[in-house]
């Protein structure tokens, strides 16, 4: 059932008007985390009403100092489309209509006058709704109040504003009448747009598991990539996590255990592409999109192996999708047997052996290496596998120097999904005591491999097939 907005707020300053957030229908688990972590990066305040927060309704009241707030989280949210100063808001016309009667006309009057021109907008929610209908409802506005006296522009206009109705998200029996009504003044739209640039079906290096466009985004937002932020991806792929940080500013490099797909030269994951192009590679994307100077390279190398780097804490972000060797190997180096002995003569020509590498290793070790070297303050930000009838907040791996931030799920089907971690570093790496702890007896086995990939059989294609 749809839940209302209507609610008191504590203003976050006496100051503070109301504005109407209108979020995508995608990923709507994420909202809230994304635009914490973009108001905490961008120093902008908001506040909403927490006990009527309803994640799954795409309209949220939320409370601002100034319009220039909105600005700083619009211009890094790919989950707001848009953002409107909320003049009014009811859960019927009537209510509506005498909410916006009330309006001081200090505060309409600027946008009434003979210069400003305007027009008027209906969008429903969860329920088509015929134009001649529309116009019936921008009729019954009340216009004695708003009264305006410029031209009616439905393309261009100077002001536009917004008659949102809000039917719930029941698809399949929205109600006669809409759950609330928002009228408002349209400000500007999110980062959307990002994502069509960045759209993996016109990239020109990927594979079987590059994350989309949109997810790699609110990736390198929840890490607070920022300009000149030093940004790792330890298990990197076609570094598709790179290009979003890249495009928030960040220096990018990766380590990847795969030479051939690191190299442009494993299987084509695009249908009917029969053989790679000679300049597929990680570099040659963030060129594509205009970043390839953010680019500090990505190496092949074993995740599981700290040792190759010099013990600083250098990263003020690490991004990552590891492998939970379902569609990718999961392998890192080592022997099947103790009594495996390289001779000195094939030292330099050999390639090392590998084997499976557990998943309760894959978090224990990236907990452990991100807590040496981020940055104090730093953010890493991974995904994590889970069978969604399984499930418990214990399973999420710890560490004595991170604090969690946000454990957001993006279901795959009804069984499993994979959960968005994000955890700040707060706390100075001691050898002595740090180590992550991770639920061993629930990640450790194949069967949990196993069953993930039975139960995950219809995942979601990535974008490259569709
Ligand atoms: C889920 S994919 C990451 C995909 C990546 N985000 C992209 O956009 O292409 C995980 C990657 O980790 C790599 N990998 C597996 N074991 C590894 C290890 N021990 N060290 C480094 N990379 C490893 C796999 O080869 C695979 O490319």
């Amino acid at each position: 059932m749809a839940a209302s907005t209507k609610g008191k707020m504590q203003p976050v300053c006496n100051t503070c008007r109301k504005y109407l957030f209108h979020f995508a229908s995608e990923h709507f688990e994420f909202k809230l985390a994304e635009l914490k972590a973009i108001a905490s990066l961008t120093k902008s305040e908001f506040k909403i009403n927490e006990e009527e927060y309803d994640e799954k309704n795409p309209f949220l009241v939320v409370e601002l100092p100034s319009e220039d707030h909105v600005h700083k989280l619009l211009s890094r949210s790919v989950l707001l489309r848009s953002v409107y100063e909320l003049w009014a808001e009811g859960q019927t016309t009537e209510e509506l209509n005498n909410n916006i009667r009330q309006l001081p006309s200090q505060f309409i009057s600027p946008y009434l006058q003979a210069d400003q021109s305007f027009g008027i907008r209906v969008e429903s929610f969860n329920k088509k709704i015929p134009q001649n209908i529309k116009t019936e409802k921008i009729k019954a506005l009340p216009f004695d109040v708003l009264d305006f006296q410029g031209k009616v522009d439905l393309n261009n206009a100077m002001n536009t504003f917004h008659l949102f109705e809000y039917y719930g998200y029941e698809c399949s029996k929205p109600p006669e009448y809409p759950f609330h009504l928002y009228f408002g003044r349209w400000i500007a739209g999110g980062q959307r747009d990002r994502i069509q640039d960045l759209h993996l079906q016109k990239r020109h290096f990927i594979g079987n598991t590059s994350m989309d466009a949109g997810l790699s985004l609110i990736m390198s937002n929840m890490a607070r990539v920022t300009n000149n932020s030093l940004v790792l991806d330890p298990f990197v792929g076609t570094g598709s996590l790179l290009v979003a940080a890249a495009h928030h500013g960040g220096y990018v490099m990766g380590t990847e255990l795969d030479f051939l797909l690191l190299h442009g030269q494993g299987k084509p994951s695009r249908y009917k592409q029969k053989k790679r192009a000679s300049d597929e590679s990680i570099r040659r994307n963030l060129e594509q999109y205009g970043t390839g100077s953010r680019y500090i390279d990505a190496i092949v190398g074993d995740s599981s192996k700290h040792d190759m780097w010099r013990p600083e804490t250098y990263f003020d972000a690490i991004i990552t999708d590891p492998p939970y060797g379902i569609r990718e190997p999961a392998k890192k180096i080592g022997a099947a047997s103790d009594e495996y002995i390289i001779s000195e003569e094939v030292k330099d020509i050999h390639i090392p052996q590998k084997v499976q590498y557990q998943l309760s290793d894959i978090f224990r070790d990236l907990l452990n290496f991100a807590a040496k070297y981020l940055r104090l303050g730093g953010r890493l930000v991974f995904w994590f596998p889970v069978i969604r009838s399984d499930y418990l907040e214990s399973n999420i791996p710890r560490h004595p120097s991170f604090q969690l931030i946000a454990n957001c799920q993006q279901p795959l089907n009804s069984k499993v999904a994979r959960r968005l971690i994000t955890m700040e570093k707060i706390q100075h790496f001691q050898e002595s005591s740090s180590d992550a702890s991770v639920d061993q007896d629930h990640y450790e086995d194949k069967s949990f491999r196993q069953r993930y990939f039975h139960q995950g059989k219809e995942f979601p294609k990535n974008e490259t097939k569709s």
